[in-house]
């Protein structure tokens, strides 16, 4: 199976970014993670990181031409702001979970609207790096052949 794991702006900076609320794993730890699960149950992985709208959709454009079944995206601040992502994600029809490192529920206030929570499979929040591997699981219990 081949899942994208799309990261959204700013998220390059975990590591050293309000490390109270996002911990202290960089986005290099959360890709190994990631890759190491992936591995292990047999999914083919493509892991992008970008601080531009235009490239993040550029991005979900690629995935119909690549045959990627599912996706896994945190689209960081994008997510209370960006219609044209959105539109992104329902103009390739392709199953993808909502992916939180903090509790957003526990947040500011223009934290509560996600643009993507209703079109989303589902939405997994403030579970840490955990949640992308826990996306991951649930595209491939979902989606993924049973022969695999
Ligand atoms: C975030 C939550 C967003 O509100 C924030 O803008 C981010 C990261 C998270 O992973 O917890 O950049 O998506």
């Amino acid at each position: 199976m081949k899942v994208m794991v799309i990261n959204g702006p700013n998220l390059n900076m975990l590591g050293r970014r309000e490390v109270g609320i996002y911990g202290g794993a960089t986005l290099d730890d959360i890709e190994s993670l990631v890759r190491r699960r992936a591995g292990q149950t047999g999914i083919d992985i493509e892991f992008f990181q970008s601080n531009k709208e235009g490239e993040i959709i550029d991005k979900i454009h690629s995935a119909v031409n690549n045959k990627v079944e599912g996706i896994v995206i945190n689209p960081a601040g994008y997510t209370h702001t960006s219609v044209a992502i959105r539109d992104a994600l329902l103009c390739v029809k392709i199953p993808f979970v909502e992916v939180h490192i903090s509790n957003v529920a526990k947040r500011d206030s223009f934290r509560q609207k996600s643009l993507f929570s209703d079109i989303a499979i589902g939405t997994i929040s403030g579970l840490g790096p955990v949640g992308y591997v826990l996306g991951l699981e649930a595209l491939k219990e979902l989606y993924g052949k049973a022969t695999e």
